[in-house]
């Protein structure tokens, strides 16, 4: 019998559900949140409304999609920890209405175990043990994947995650949120090596990205004392170096973690891998050193519902449901 699985997701701003029949994605739809964008943020309390008003329509245009009834499910999943608790609680009480109604199995899952397990959506899928610098708005970790369900931690940022890096900086630089996506499209047209800001010196696995955040701000701070409109007419040229530095920051500290542990399948997940300096550095550090590098689809780097349904499957097959009265948590 083949195993169906309906997966939401919910942790922050977007309402995302999906479909999984026998661990394929048959469909991954998502509602995005522009409410935000005028506080330069997401508020919290705005985001669990906005759950609450999208996620009904959600589910069922991802289950018309995937041509797949209610009835016929195995198992519905939902995101239970990290993320902002308001919007989790949303998702949840969904999943578990939803899996109590129909009377089949709940699943809890992690999101970040989710980021990484996105690499295992299409062909070609890393080997075990690879490694996975997972990057997004809430996390900037290194990640050693022994099996879809047994990963640990091996480098972290000590501060701001390498999400946050981007949309600071971009705040800064007054480009409205979520900034990270500006930053690299203006990057795109600028001289990365205009501008050097500093890579900090942090011993082991870990990052930092509050010293870069600091230079940045103290330099455009000197420059507009003499140019009013240094950013208005520097500005590719400053995104390209700062999402060089990021980028540098980030693969240099993957380097380092695969000569630790003599891995040598690399990957790439969360929100930030969707930048395309990240993605192409990556290939390009591969080649140098002889990595295979794993990159998921842009629909599948930001939060997406796919990537739960995903782990999901490796869950169930692995018979690791939740009981009705799990509860999600903000922190993992
Ligand atoms: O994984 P994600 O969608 O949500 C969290 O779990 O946090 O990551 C969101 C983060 C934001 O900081 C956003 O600015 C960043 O990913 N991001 C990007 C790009 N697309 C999304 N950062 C740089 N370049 C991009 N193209
Ligand atoms: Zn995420």
């Amino acid at each position: 019998m083949s195993v169906k699985i309906l997966a939401i997701e919910s942790s922050c701003d977007d309402t995302g559900a999906a479909v999984l029949v026998d661990g394929k994605i048959l469909s991954n739809k998502i509602a995005n949140q522009k409410v935000h964008e005028q506080y330069g943020g997401v508020v919290p309390e705005l985001a669990s409304r906005a759950h609450q008003e999208n996620i009904v329509p959600v589910v069922d245009i991802a289950l018309k999609t995937a041509g797949v009834k209610p009835e016929e499910l195995s198992a519905i999943a939902f995101t239970q920890s990290p993320g902002l608790i308001g919007s989790l609680l949303v998702g949840s009480c969904f999943a578990k209405s939803m899996a109590l109604a129909l009377d089949i199995p709940l699943i809890g899952v992690h999101h970040m175990q989710a980021h990484v397990l996105a690499n295992f959506i299409d062909d070609p899928k890393p080997d075990f043990p690879f490694l996975c610098l997972t990057v997004s708005g809430g996390h900037t970790q290194i990640v050693l994947c022994e099996s879809p369900l047994s990963m640990r931690v091996i480098g972290e940022t000590l501060d701001d995650a390498a999400g946050e890096a981007f949309d600071k900086t971009a705040k800064i630089l007054g480009l409205p949120y979520p900034g990270g996506p500006l930053i690299d499209k203006y990057a795109q047209t600028g001289d990365p090596d205009r501008f050097k800001f500093p890579e900090p010196k942090i011993p082991g696995l870990d990052f930092s990205f509050s010293g870069l955040k600091t230079a940045i701000l103290y330099f455009l701070q000197e420059n507009q004392q003499q140019d009013p409109e240094f950013i208005q007419h520097n500005l590719a040229d400053i995104c390209a170096s700062i999402q060089q530095r990021i980028i540098s920051i980030l693969l240099n500290k993957v380097v380092k973690a695969t000569r630790e542990t003599g891995v040598k399948d690399v990957a790439i997940a969360g929100g930030v891998s969707a930048n395309s300096g990240l993605r192409a550095a990556l290939q390009e550090y591969g080649q140098q050193h002889g990595w295979r590098t794993f990159i998921p689809k842009f629909e599948y780097c930001t939060d997406n519902a796919g990537m739960i349904a995903i782990t999901a499957y490796y869950k169930y097959l692995a018979g690791d449901f939740a009981s009705l009265d799990a509860v999600p948590t903000a922190r993992a």
